[in-house]
Parts: C-alpha cells; sequence; structure tokens
C-alpha cells in the first residue's frame, strides 16, 4: 500500500470507549433507552360547549375541537379505549353568562358540572381533573376577582375557589387542577374539600405557572382573553427559577398531592428542578401555543408531525415529569400503540 493511503493515525487504543457500540442495532437501542412514553402518562385537555351535536373547530389549533356533551362523552369513550386515563376539563362559557366575579363557576347547573357526572357515570374509570380558576367565568378575563382600581385580588378569590373546587367534588371530579397562581389557594381548597368531606379528591397544584405568551390558542378556544392588563401579577417571570422552587414547596407544605410546571417544552430546566427537589409526581403541561408550533410548521410540511410530537413529550419525560397534558394526547396514544 502506498505511503500515503495508510491512516495516519489507528483508531486504537485512543478509542477505547465507543458509546456508538451501544446505538448499533434496534435490540440494544431498545435495550439501553432510558426515558418511555406511554398512553396512561397523557391527560387529554378538553374544551366543552353547550348544546348538542357541536364539534366546533379551533383555528389556532387544528385538530382539536369544543365539543358538546353529547360528543364529549363519545371522545371520552375513546381517549380510554386509546389507553388515555386522563382528562382535564375547560368550559367554554357564553358571553352573557359571564361577569365580573365569575358567577357561573358557582352555578350547580352550569354546564361544567353536568359533564363531569355525565363522564363519571359514563366512563367511572377516567380520572376527571378540573381546571380551578375564574378566567372562562369572568368578563373580563383574569383568574381572579378584580377590584375598583383593577387588582386582582388575592384572598377573596380564594373562597371562590375553595367553593367551586367542593362543587366540583360534588360533581364527582377525581383531580381539582388550581390554576390561577392566588398564593395559599392549595390549602385553603384542601381545608374546604375535607370539611366537606372530600379528603380523597387530589389537588394537582398548577404550581409553577409562567406569564407565557404561548397560552393563546387557548384563550381563543375559550375567548377568555384578559380585557385589561395581562396576567404578570400572578402568574410567573418567565426569567426566574428559583421562584419556581418556592411556588413548588409551598404548593407541597399546603398540601398539593402532585404539582404542575406549565408551559413544559420551554421550561424543561424548571422540570428538571423540581424533579430535584420533590418527592410528588410531577406533570408537564405542553400548551396550546407549544401545540399550535408544532403543528404549524408540520402543516408546512418543515417538520415530521409525528416525530416531533412523540420527541417533545419523551423530553418532557426526560426532564421529570411522570404525566404529560398535551392537546395532541389521542393522537400520540394512537402512535405509541402502533409501534
Ligand atoms: C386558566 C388556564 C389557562 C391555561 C390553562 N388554564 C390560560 C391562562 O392562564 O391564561 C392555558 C393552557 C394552554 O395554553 O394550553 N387559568
Amino acid at each position: 500500500m502506498p505511503e500515503l493511503l495508510k491512516p495516519t493515525l489507528s483508531p486504537t487504543p485512543y478509542l477505547i470507549k465507543r458509546p456508538r457500540r451501544n446505538r448499533k442495532t434496534v435490540a440494544i437501542r431498545d435495550l439501553v433507552q432510558e426515558t418511555f412514553l406511554r398512553p396512561s402518562q397523557l391527560v387529554a385537555p378538553l374544551f366543552i360547549v353547550e348544546g348538542t351535536n357541536q364539534q366546533i373547530p379551533i383555528s389556532s389549533m387544528p385538530d382539536v375541537f369544543r365539543y358538546s356533551l353529547d360528543l364529549l362523552l363519545k371522545e371520552v369513550i375513546q381517549l380510554y379505549a386509546l389507553g388515555i386515563r386522563a382528562i382535564d376539563l375547560f368550559p367554554v362559557i357564553a358571553a352573557e353568562k359571564k361577569d365580573a366575579k365569575g358567577s357561573e363557576s358557582l352555578n350547580p347547573n352550569a354546564l361544567l358540572y353536568k359533564t363531569i357526572k355525565a363522564i363519571k357515570q359514563e366512563v367511572p374509570d377516567m380520572c376527571v381533573m378540573v381546571d380551578v380558576a375564574l378566567d372562562p367565568f369572568t368578563d373580563h378575563g383574569h383568574d381572579g376577582l378584580v377590584d375598583a382600581s383593577g387588582r386582582i385580588t388575592n384572598d377573596n378569590t380564594l373562597d371562590v375557589l375553595a367553593q367551586m373546587s367542593v362543587l366540583a367534588a360534588e360533581f364527582g371530579a377525581d383531580v381539582i387542577a388550581p390554576s390561577d397562581m392566588m398564593d395559599g389557594r392549595v390549602a385553603h381548597i384542601r381545608h374546604a374539600l375535607d370539611a366537606n368531606g372530600f379528603s380523597e379528591v387530589n389537588i394537582l397544584s398548577y404550581a409553577a405557572k409562567y406569564a407565557s405568551s404561548l397560552y393563546g390558542p387557548f384563550r381563543d378556544a375559550l375567548s377568555s382573553a384578559p380585557k385589561f392588563g395581562d396576567k404578570k401579577t400572578y402568574q410567573m417571570n418567565p426569567a426566574n427559577s428559583r421562584e419556581a422552587l418556592l411556588e413548588c414547596n409551598l404548593d407541597e407544605e399546603e398540601g398539593a398531592d402532585m404539582l404542575l410546571i406549565k408551559p413544559a417544552m420551554l421550561y424543561l430546566d424548571i422540570i428538571a428542578k423540581v424533579r430535584a427537589q420533590t418527592h410528588l409526581p410531577i406533570g408537564g403541561y405542553q400548551v396550546s401555543g407549544e401545540y399550535a408550533m408544532l403543528k404549524a410548521a408540520a402543516e408546512r410540511g418543515w417538520i415530521d408531525e409525528n416525530r416531533a410530537f412523540l420527541e417533545s413529550l419523551l423530553s418532557i419525560r426526560r426532564a421529570g415529569a411522570d404525566f404529560i397534558f398535551t392537546y395532541a394526547a389521542a393522537k400520540v396514544a394512537k402512535l405509541l400503540t402502533l409501534s
């Protein structure tokens, strides 16, 4: 062999460690896989509207619909068949039923409560979570009550949230998920639930919820965008991570059973840090804007939709989340059962 074609450097003994050996075949790759995604780890957020036979699209959330109760029940049966074991309910409230106090949230005849009851009758093993906050119900779109000077007030909001939680529990909710970010709401809700005989109802607190730009499509779905100001006096500054640990600590001390980090995809570092400080189960919420970004890029053919969703959810699990809220739950559950 001519001198020039000889390798200049023998790979051995310099490369004793070759990580590629563990990626050689499908079998070995599967053997060393660290993180898994299962349908039972997914929570499907569902939007409910009044009426019958309604399946109303949301333009900023392709393939996500607002369902009337009759069709919602069919959807829940399908989700269960796909291996999904938890849903989270969001009611769309007609403008004429919204007011400054969010009174409809405490109306026992409201759509939300009817829906909880019907789902628990139809699919009793489905875990029904209820998002507790006032924004779908208030005409100003804020998560809490507002005083004369336009401030979102904390302590009197807690009473409404606690009453709403007790109502949801009475109608059969398994898990109360407060998403309002008021101080002290976990303790307040826990106390109210226990005092009313619901000590077995869980609290999943949206413990670290950021004032994110990525909730827009969700607010389109519920027509719940704030009519004045923003949510920065209660939702967290995206620049902060220590504050998330503080929020999670407080909610744990107040009696939260599970902690939620939201958004998830842009806040994987927060999930990992919270994982390191708590023994509670953690959820990540792949929010509407994160869903919309993936769908939009896929629609343009710029990314492969199925692979991108699987990878994004696996990443949230890898960061340390036990379960994930995602609008792609049904789609992903199907992919997981096929693979
Ligand atoms: C209500 C609530 C919001 C979301 C979940 N619960 C909106 C908000 O805080 O403005 C956002 C979910 C999403 O964007 O997917 N408090």
